[in-house]
């Protein structure tokens, strides 16, 4: 028995859960994910990308949000993307699968079985597929054409992590060498992606003790019954993200949301007391300042993170790698509230890492 406890110390690090011992190894993930995507594969893979008839971004829960972000990625190199989750995409999408498809389908176990479903029907219409997983010996990775490894180490919390951050570096990364095709990006954009994550990964290793603080501070706050999560643009995906982890690790029910959509129904709730966490979206300041000003009105309690005046203050980095940035105060909040009330954060009830059903 003494040895088993031992054992189980030592694989969370002595970190009292895995969730918390795997934010902390977001920032070498990072760097990891990164160096560890082979040019060989990233070239093929850009390449089937820029040359398809169209694009079908596919996963579940967490893996779809990343699979969201990256939309904004392929955007701005003029490539349309289109992001289903695999549950709804052999109702809705098939339809417009035949050859020249291509299916980028993420999952970081790689078994979920609305993915590898959806995957065997575009196969069987011709459809090209492209894997994003971080276990290499799983259904996904051997039902691919061509698949980009997450490399993010092993994920034991059933809320996702650092595979969620990690995904979105492989998938930038994709995008940058995507738009070497279509002449949106030279080499130097990859030169500058690449010191950009490392300098992401070292602030993050140094701010994310302080950030725990902030985060087991403001969630006094966060303990109530509902709450709401919003962000704009490449960060909305973030809104989302952040309440998927609020439901998994502290068991609250929690919306995300669009900034403006906000103001069009949600706000209703938004009375006296109710928690809102407001990701500031810097391309959005506008935006931002008339939701604050509405909820601030209202009497909501808000909790803001931003990279300069955020109750939590996250660490600058570029617009497109914020996403990355903006999740850790969420998943850190998640995590404390979780631990705030007692809950089996690593193994929420009724919910498995892999849904193969
Ligand atoms: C994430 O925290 C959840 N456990 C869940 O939404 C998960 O992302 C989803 O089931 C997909 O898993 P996959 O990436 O292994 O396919």
């Amino acid at each position: 028995k003494r040895v088993k406890y031992k054992e189980e110390i030592v694989e969370k690090g002595g970190f009292p859960h895995f969730m918390l011992k795997e934010i902390y190894d977001i920032p070498l993930a990072l760097v990891n994910s990164f160096t560890s995507l082979m040019e060989k594969y990233l070239s093929l893979a850009s390449m089937i990308i820029y040359g398809a008839k169209n694009v079908y971004i596919i996963g579940n829960g967490t893996s779809l949000h990343a699979g969201l972000i990256s939309s904004y990625y392929f955007s701005e190199i003029g490539i349309n993307v289109n992001v289903v989750s695999a549950a709804e995409f052999p109702y809705y999408a098939l339809d417009n699968i035949s050859t020249g498809s291509v299916i980028v389908a993420i999952s970081q176990s790689g078994e979920t079985s609305d993915v590898i479903r959806s995957v065997k029907m575009a196969k069987q219409r011709g459809a090209v597929i492209l894997g994003v997983t971080n276990s290499v010996g799983s259904r996904l990775a051997l039902e691919s054409n061509v698949y980009l490894p997450i490399t993010a180490g092993p994920e034991m919390a059933v809320p996702a992590t650092k595979t969620f951050t990690s995904t979105i570096i492989v998938l930038k990364t994709l995008s940058v060498y995507t738009g070497l095709h279509s002449g949106k990006n030279d080499k130097n954009d990859l030169i500058n992606l690449k010191s950009e994550i490392e300098k992401l990964s070292k602030q993050l290793s140094t701010r994310l003790q302080e950030m725990e603080k902030e985060a087991e501070n403001s969630v006094e706050k966060l303990d109530k019954e509902s709450l709401y999560v919003s962000s704009s643009g490449i960060n909305y995906p973030i809104a989302l993200e952040g309440a998927l982890k609020f439901k998994e690790a502290s068991m609250t029910h929690a919306e995300g949301m669009q900034l403006g959509e906000l103001l069009h129904g949600p706000i209703v709730l938004a009375n006296k007391g109710y928690p809102i966490i407001l990701i500031k979206p810097a391309e959005a300041e506008d935006l931002y300042n008339k939701v604050v000003k509405a909820v601030r009105d209202r009497g909501s309690i808000i909790i803001t993170i931003s990279d300069n005046d955020g109750d939590i203050r996250t660490v600058k980095t570029s617009r497109d790698l914020s996403p990355i940035s903006n999740i850790i105060p969420l998943q850190l909040m998640a995590y404390k509230l979780g631990v705030r009330r007692g809950l089996p954060i690593d193994t929420p009830p009724g919910l498995v890492k892999a849904v193969i059903i």
